[in-house]
């Protein structure tokens, strides 16, 4: 339940399209206070018991923090040592094709189910060759894709499953904490996530061997002798940031409630409206990382961005997430064989075109919905007015 807020001073300041839930600053530093005071500021104690935590939590057997989730999918990719091609969808943020490339692996873009956005294993099928090497697949929004049908795909096929995990702290998946159901899972812990260090990620396997890889990688490739093994990176985090995520922990189920709840009353506030809302794969609990509306065209016309732009004109921000779509920028293209861009991805096409992502955040207040509801029906009036006028007048 979502009660109205008796803060009416609040009420005036700008809207906020995300706003992490953060924990008591006392606690955080009481926390992180042994290590200020002995000068381990990284590399220390609250680290190692914030991946010990995470990994209880998750259920995974290796949980390791990393400096990003971006961070975390290059590492991940390079421990695992692939070379050729690897499926990934188009509709998904631009981080998880670049980890690829840094990886020097060719992305070949795939489409996603038309309203759930995740990737299905006939989708995988379509694009499979004898080149693909793996499998990269996200949480779109915070919901997973359908583990089961893309885990046996993947074993039929025998390539690994990597899982860009990005949006999945707060989801949940076949009655499961998410996690486990790739060889590697990388999530997100920056500002606009369910947990947030600020900036950060974590990896997640099952695999200690490829976790020895994960830990020489993250410490710039060498071992103690400063002898370098491989490829690597400073991909660690601070004491701070371990002693955060460990009080953001305790506050997660609470934050992936109000935000399932949150996304109920935009619904209901919305169902008047030609949109669709994102569906949820089944048996399954989306952490809400995003609310997505999908205009239906037929009725509001090629206007998602004047709807955009009018909404950031009431004090409304929105976000078009994915838009553009990977496989149509050119980047991309040049990355896969001298700007070849004949993929056709008809979900993803229309999805990206007319999504709209609204404000959600644990701080979202039902005057607020309210509000992105009556302005949202507004400018639906205008633009069906503005339309029956045009079709009279050159009917
Ligand atoms: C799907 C996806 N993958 C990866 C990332 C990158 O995460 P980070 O900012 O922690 O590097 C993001 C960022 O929001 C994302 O949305």
């Amino acid at each position: 339940m979502v009660k109205k807020s008796s803060k009416k001073s609040h009420f005036n300041s700008p809207m906020r399209f995300s706003h992490p839930l953060l924990p008591d600053l006392r606690k955080v530093i009481e926390r992180f206070s042994p290590s200020w005071k002995v000068g381990m500021v990284t590399k220390g104690g609250i680290t190692q018991e914030y991946e010990k935590k995470m990994s209880a939590y998750l259920k995974v057997r290796h949980a390791l923090s990393v400096s990003s989730c971006t961070t975390g999918l290059v590492l991940a990719l390079r421990a695992l040592n692939l070379k050729g091609d690897c499926l990934v969808p188009s509709f998904t943020f631009t981080s998880t094709v670049h980890a690829l490339i840094w990886n020097q692996l060719n992305p070949v873009f795939v489409d996603c189910h038309p309203s759930r956005f995740t990737v299905r294993a006939q989708d995988l099928s379509r694009a499979f060759t004898a080149k693909t090497s793996a499998v990269l697949v996200p949480y779109i929004f915070g919901n997973p894709p359908p583990f089961g049908e893309i885990q046996e795909f993947c074993r039929r096929k025998k390539v690994p499953l990597i899982v860009d995990a990005a949006h999945a702290f707060g989801s949940m998946v076949y009655g499961k904490k998410p996690g486990s159901f790739g060889s590697v899972e990388v999530f997100s812990t920056s500002a606009t996530k369910l947990l947030c260090t600020g900036e950060g990620g974590i990896i997640t396997t099952y695999d200690s061997e490829l976790k020895e890889t994960l830990l020489l990688l993250r410490e710039y490739g060498h071992n103690s002798q400063y002898e370098s093994k491989n490829l690597g990176l400073n991909g660690r985090i601070t004491e701070f940031q371990a002693a955060l995520g460990i009080e953001e922990l305790s506050l997660l189920e609470e934050h992936a409630e109000k935000r399932n709840a949150l996304a109920k009353l935009y619904q209901k506030h919305l169902a008047h409206l030609p949109v669709s809302f994102q569906e949820i794969e089944e048996g399954c609990r989306s952490s809400y990382k995003d609310f997505a509306v999908v205009l239906q065209k037929e009725e509001w016309g090629n206007n998602r961005d004047r709807l955009r732009m009018e909404l950031e004109r009431s004090g409304i921000p929105t976000r078009r997430y994915f838009f553009p779509p990977l496989h149509r920028q050119k980047f991309f293209g040049m990355n896969r064989g001298g700007g070849k861009r004949s993929d056709k991805l008809p979900n993803t096409e229309k999805i990206s075109e007319n999504i709209l992502c609204l404000p959600m955040h644990y701080h979202l207040r039902v005057e607020e919905i309210e509000k992105v509801a009556e302005a949202m029906t507004r400018i639906f009036n205008n633009i069906r007015k503005y339309k029956r006028n045009f079709n009279e007048i050159f009917a």
